[in-house]
């Protein structure tokens, strides 16, 4: 099978039952290389980019778009280097991010600086690195960018982030386009910038942008969105904007919940791209990083509480913080396949926090002390939210490729936790 078609299941158990990644076995990976460690699998995440990419030659022939990965799913210099490799665009929500994209080697003219509060100094870091456009998201970011691009002597391509007040129907921490969301312009305000474009001389209004939350499964909000949006596009010079940016948002499968394939979305949000004729934007973070990567850690303890098996592991919320954040669930296996009486379980880590668990009610087979275990689907918002809380340093990052490893960052040591602070 191709990559291009099959390009999932990147953590499998092999003919001996042992948990690997591609053909690697993770215990391997965590004897080399210790624990917390974030593996990922480079076949996935090419496999995974290069999917999207013929859904798109497919549903959106001849209207040139750009898939413009999130960095901030999973912002590893080695993953972003690999995914520039394969000519991907790159969606960036910082200066920070814009400087690790120029550092992996990314192509800055199919970069897009979006976040909903830019600086002066981030808005003109951008014009200076020549990003394909900016995603504008209030009438006083535009008059600052205007100003900016007057100080830098350009000409700004700017979109306007508009929300759609819709229902997005996800956690509400994932929402991100509802009536009193703080991203985008209320569409009355997009109307009024885009009728008087000559109070920003210094800006071009390319385009538009929607990103309506994380973790959707229905593409009917991408059309209740576009329906929203319709009365805009008519107002952009020319009759109709250059780009359309989609934003991200489509969902993993967790548990019975199947994801939202993109060759379905592309289905049915193709023909309305089509109808605009705009270069369309997509801006997927999780759907490519989530399953590229797992969290392996190793069993400190186990002890009963109150009739609950509690299984204490040495990765924590400073790790993974999106079950504690957004009670999220990810599955977790043994990477070995012992004969034990299965269990259920709560995986908890060391942190001083009720809330640090990275699993509650899990089945396993009944976990003892030096088991390792594999959180799935933890290649997005997994190292790229970690903390160092507890003065935990970070774990390292390995990334799977060609039958071997590298190590993408090495382990935080005692030194990298304090660095910067002065007694
Ligand atoms: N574009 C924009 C403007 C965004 O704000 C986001 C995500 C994306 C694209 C990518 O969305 P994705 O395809 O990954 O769903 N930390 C949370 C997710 C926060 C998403 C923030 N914005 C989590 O762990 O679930």
């Amino acid at each position: 099978m191709s990559e291009d078609r099959a390009p999932s299941a990147a953590f499998v158990r092999n003919a001996a039952g042992s948990l690997a990644c591609e053909s690697t076995e993770l215990r391997a990976l965590a004897e080399r290389h210790g624990t917390p460690l974030y593996v990922y699998s480079a076949a996935s995440f090419r496999g995974r980019y290069r999917r999207l990419g013929a859904a798109c030659r497919e549903h959106l022939a001849g209207l040139d778009p750009i898939v413009a990965y999130s960095v901030k799913a999973c912002s590893s210099l080695g993953i972003l280097k690999r995914l520039a490799a394969e000519g991907c665009g790159f969606d960036v929500v910082s200066g920070g991010e814009l400087l690790r994209v120029a550092r992996a080697g990314g192509d800055l003219g199919k970069t897009i600086l979006a976040g909903v509060g830019k600086t002066d100094a981030e808005l003109e870091l951008a014009l200076e690195a020549g990003v394909f456009q900016i995603n504008v998201e209030s009438a006083g970011e535009l008059a600052r960018l205007d100003a900016a691009a007057k100080r830098r002597r350009v000409r700004a391509r700017a979109a306007l982030r508009v929300n759609p007040a819709i229902d997005p129907k996800t956690h509400p921490h994932l929402a991100t386009s509802a009536p009193t969301s703080k991203f985008g312009l209320e569409l009355d305000d997009a109307r009024g910038a885009l009728a008087a474009p000559e109070r920003f001389p210094n800006v071009e209004f390319v385009g538009l942008h929607l990103h309506l939350g994380s973790m959707l499964r229905d593409a009917h909000l991408w059309e209740e969105a576009f329906e929203r949006i319709a009365p805009l596009l008519a107002l952009f010079p020319g009759g109709s904007p250059k780009t359309l940016d989609v934003g991200g948002g489509i969902a993993i499968g967790v548990g019975s919940e199947p994801e939202l394939a993109p060759e379905k979305w592309l289905t049915r949000i193709g023909p309305l791209l089509r109808r605009v004729g705009a270069r369309p934007i997509l801006e997927p973070g999780r759907w490519i990083a989530a399953p590229s990567g797992a969290l392996l850690t190793r069993v400190l303890d186990v002890k009963n509480a109150g009739g609950r098996r509690i299984v204490v592991v040495d990765a924590a919320m400073n790790d993974l913080i999106r079950p504690a954040l957004y009670g999220a669930v990810h599955p977790i296996e043994l990477a070995a396949r012992v004969e034990r009486a299965p269990r259920a379980v709560d995986v908890v880590g060391p942190v001083c926090e009720s809330g640090d668990f990275l699993g509650k009610n899990i089945t396993l087979p009944d976990p003892q002390p030096g088991d390792l275990l594999a959180i799935l689907d933890a290649g997005a918002y997994g190292f790229s939210m970690a903390s160092t809380y507890n003065s935990r340093p970070r774990a390292a990052e390995v990334l799977v490729e060609k039958g071997g490893d590298v190590l993408l960052r090495r382990r935080e040591t005692f030194d990298d936790v304090v660095r910067g602070e002065l007694l």
